[in-house]
């Protein structure tokens, strides 16, 4: 019987199939199975052969690794998990045209301050890139540029004692072996590529970073294994309607993940934002209803930003229920547990959610902001000016404790918030209710929370009231307080 000498991989997930179908059965993806050559067969088992025993040390002694590599640009750093690890592996995903060549020549050019750095690109041109640094402003960076494709050639430039410290690869997708047949940007072009770069960066202890395209529903193209082979993983994005872009850290091997940093797209280039929050807040109107500002943290990091509802009673039988930036099965369940344990119905209204600026939220601390927007909103109440919310809304409507909550208050107290709705935390009091210059309303329960904006609203409305009264009859608000 004849062999099967190729197999068909999905480009999407990695799985190989011994036949070609429209559908990748591993992942469901349709039309992504590509003819590959099949691996040679390796031997089952390790065999009778036995190997070099290898030799176990303890924990503590002192790595002798260089120190980290700062580029000076913060955001980037920070994202980084302060500075690049000399041997490791970097990559950065991000839609085409959100600034990663962008990103990373600003870097190299930076890191070229004090280090060797090489930039290679298989996507631009020599004069494309000088004409990029020119604008950037970045010409007279010492930075090494080569535009080249083959992973050969390029190993043999990096293979040398006297090689970079840090080498830019732009993108690993246009990178090829010659000794595979698959085209580039194929599963096992990238993987291949990405191993042998890797392979030479740890043995010669220069930081490779790496650029990655992104599919259609936003992971880096390429298999798995991409992401797994590397050190860090950063996801560069950015709404391409809005200016800003953030850095976010999804893996870091050397440190803390969900690190952001935080850039504003300009005419020259990317700029660093050191304080997000201002920039997140910055066209906000006060007193409408339906707004609400969440204090949220992205990595070590407070970020205040405005979560907006609308609901408008609905003509369709099945309701809209629209989301920007937040996870629509969220929002279901925020909506089903305010009317089933505090009896506020939205099953007749479409709901539209919104957190303004285009940042994405994926933490349940903005449960609490969200449903108060949404109250707001129905009620026509407006959150009372200069409140921050934060909680995470269970199933019963109970209010939940979230990470860091000092944190919070201290970065909305800086920003002139004058008052607070968080969750209570069980057995412990603060003074007096406020903490800082904060008023702070701790609640236990989603009701609470309405309770709190009806009081406001009933507050304001009777205000409103007895001003009214003290203009038509000044003598009798006198009397009053008398
Ligand atoms: P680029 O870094 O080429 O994106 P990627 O490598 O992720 O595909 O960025 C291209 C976009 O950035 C392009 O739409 C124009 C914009 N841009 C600016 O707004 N200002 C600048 O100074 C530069 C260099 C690019
Ligand atoms: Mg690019």
């Amino acid at each position: 019987m004849a062999r099967k000498t190729t197999r068909y991989v999905c480009q999407e997930c990695g799985g190989a199939h011994p036949k070609w179908s429209g559908r990748c059965d591993a992942c469901g993806a349709w039309n992504t199975l590509i003819e590959e050559a099949a691996p040679e067969q390796t031997p089952k088992g390790l065999g009778s052969k036995r190997g070099r025993k290898i030799a176990f040390v303890g924990l503590d002694g002192e790595p002798d690794a260089a120190p980290r590599r700062v580029s000076g640009i913060k955001e980037f750093d920070r994202a980084c998990g302060g500075g690049l690890v000399p041997g490791s592996a970097l990559l950065v995903g991000g839609d085409p045209g959100i600034g990663k060549s962008t990103l990373l020549l600003q870097a190299s050019a930076a890191l070229a301050a004090n280090l060797c750095c090489a930039y290679i690109s298989g996507e631009e041109s020599i004069d494309q890139l000088r004409l990029r640094a020119k604008r950037l402003g970045l010409d007279k960076a010492p930075v090494q540029l080569a535009a080249a494709t083959s992973v050969r050639d390029i190993a043999a430039a990096l293979d040398d004692r006297q090689g970079p410290d840090v080498v830019v690869i732009d993108s690993i997708q246009t990178m090829f072996v010659d000794s595979l047949e698959s085209a580039p940007g194929t599963v096992a072009q990238v993987r291949t590529s990405a191993q042998e770069l890797i392979k030479i960066a740890k043995k010669r202890g220069f930081c490779l970073l790496l650029v990655g395209h992104v599919t259609k529903d936003g992971q880096i193209a390429g298999p798995k294994v991409l992401e797994h082979m590397v050190d860090t993983v950063l996801y560069f994005e950015g709404d391409r309607s809005h200016q800003f872009r953030i850095l976010r850290s999804v893996k870091n091997r050397f440190g803390a993940t969900d690190e952001i940093g935080v850039f504003e797209m300009t005419g020259a280039g990317l700029a660093e934002i050191a304080n997000p929050s201002s920039l997140f807040l910055a066209d906000r109107e006060a007193n409408v209803n339906g707004a609400c500002v969440f204090a949220g943290m992205e990595g070590t990091r407070p970020l205040l930003v405005e979560i907006q509802a609308l609901t408008a009673s609905t003509t369709f039988a099945a309701p809209r229920r629209a989301v920007v930036g937040w996870g629509s099965g969220r929002l279901a369940m925020i909506l089903a547990v305010l009317e089933s344990r505090s009896g506020l119905a939205l099953g007749n209204c479409d709901v539209y959610l919104n957190v303004a600026g285009g940042l994405r939220i994926s933490e349940p601390a903005a449960d609490l902001a969200v449903a108060a927007a949404l109250a707001s909103s129905a009620s026509g109440v407006p959150v009372a000016a200069g409140t921050v919310v934060f909680g995470e809304v269970g199933l019963s409507g109970e209010v939940r404790v979230v990470a860091q909550m000092d944190a919070r208050l201290k970065e909305a107290e800086k920003l002139g918030f004058t008052k607070a709705i968080i969750p209570k935390m069980p057995g412990k009091r603060r003074r007096g209710g406020l903490a800082g210059g904060l008023e702070v309303r701790e609640i236990l329960h989603l009701s609470d929370l309405l309770a709190l904006l009806r009081s406001t609203a009933s507050g304001g409305r009777r205000g409103a009231r007895q001003r009214q009264d003290s203009m038509d009859h000044p003598s009798r608000e006198r009397a009053s307080h008398g």
